[in-house]
């Protein structure tokens, strides 16, 4: 990983986690209102106590895209959910991310010159004018501008559902013009492939994308038979669940729930009774029926925090007993928080995401393509 990050003065490296707290507490105070903290529901405990606003990527975006008072907006997420929140926040506000570390190994699984290279080989096959491209919010802004100035959408984990039927026209009546025929959709392969089934397509309709291959490793006649183009990326928290996972755990709670993200691989998304956003899991964990016995796949600081605010009687576990954090979401932590904000009441911003303006505009057409379909 490049290291973009310096390290910390030793003052926050070694200050005790009560020092720490006070200290953001204080710049909390003293920035009142020209600040607001967002953060995603895969933050550490200590982190998110402090957020201003929990959610997913999509309730974070449309949260930061409706701030018109705070100067400074400081995301506790990943690289991509800052340059998001910069790209619909005014010109005037700053996003902070407070480690700049803190990036996202399936967003880093698609690079604009990929994508452009295989959409260049795709219109040599087929009418590219029907192909929509789609980018999941976990992407680099350039993948977000390339879309936007292609005529796609973003979409999140929560409404890539509606995203597809947009993009596909699956909701027009019979007889009128769709967008398109097909979607290249980067760079999670699997929320791709998940929502293409819960649509009612079928394995032949989707091929997967191999960037590293020459026309992503298919041939012509798989390009025109394919409605789903699906990207080879992953996110190696999510590829971890498995369905042996989930058949330790109905041996062990025949009775019990299995919940997942749509990260996840279509066999384990099979074999759950539900599967959703991280604000949909947190929600089916509110309304599961007391008593019940919930194993829940997806990052452990969240599954962690259900299981301490469980109802009484509920019994909350994570799908895979050797648990794996989001290394670079779990970069945010107290130190670095403080540091930041120590900072913004000294007057001096640091980590400020910036997206360039020719970027940002044709990302802003993605990302409310997004917000209007919904
Ligand atoms: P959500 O969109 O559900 O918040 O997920 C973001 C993410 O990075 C999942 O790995
Ligand atoms: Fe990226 Fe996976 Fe971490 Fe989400 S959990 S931020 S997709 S690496």
């Amino acid at each position: 990983m490049i290291r973009l990050q310096s390290q910390l003065p030793d003052d926050y490296s070694r200050a005790s986690k009560e020092d720490l707290a006070r200290r953001v507490t204080v710049a909390k105070e003293a920035l009142a209102e020209r600040l607001v903290i967002l953060g995603h529901h895969y933050q550490r405990h200590d982190v998110i106590a402090f957020a201003d606003a929990r959610g997913d990527s999509f309730g974070l975006s449309r949260f930061a895209a409706d701030q018109k008072e705070a100067e400074y907006v400081v995301f506790c997420g990943v690289h991509f959910m800052a340059e998001s929140a910069d790209i619909l926040t005014a010109t005037w506000q700053k996003v902070i991310l407070p480690d700049l570390n803190a990036g996202c190994s399936m967003a880093d699984m698609a690079d604009l010159e990929d994508v452009e290279q295989i959409w260049e080989e795709l219109a040599r096959v087929t009418d590219i004018e029907r192909v929509v491209p789609i980018t999941y919010m976990n992407s680099a802004a350039s993948l977000k501008a390339f879309v936007g100035r292609n005529g796609g959408a973003v979409c999140t984990s929560s409404n890539a559902r509606s995203v597809l039927t947009w993009a596909l026209g699956l909701d027009r009546p019979a007889g009128t013009c769709a967008k398109g025929d097909k979607v290249l959709f980067f760079p999670d392969q699997h929320l791709g492939r998940n929502t293409g089934y819960e649509l009612g397509f079928a394995s032949a309709d989707m091929r997967v994308v191999n960037p590293r291959l020459t026309l992503g490793g298919l041939e012509e006649p798989d390009v025109k038979e394919a409605t789903l183009l699906l990207w080879k990326g992953h996110c190696s928290v999510h590829q971890r669940f498995s369905t042996a996972h989930v058949e330790a755990f109905r041996r062990a709670n025949p009775d019990g729930i299995v919940i997942v993200h749509p990260e996840c691989a279509h066999e384990v998304v099979e074999m759950a009774d539900a599967v959703g956003s991280t604000d949909f899991i947190i929600k089916a964990v509110r309304e599961a029926p007391v008593g019940s016995t919930i194993a829940i796949g997806t990052e452990i600081n969240l599954v962690e925090r259900l299981a301490l605010e469980q109802a009484p009687g509920q019994k909350i576990v994570s799908l895979e007993p050797i648990v794996c954090p989001c290394s670079t979401m779990s970069r945010i932590d107290l130190p670095h928080l403080a540091w930041v904000l120590d900072g913004l009441v000294e007057g001096t911003v640091r980590n400020q995401i910036t997206v360039d303006t020719v970027t940002a505009a044709d990302a802003r057409l993605a990302l409310e393509r997004m917000l209007e379909i919904l």
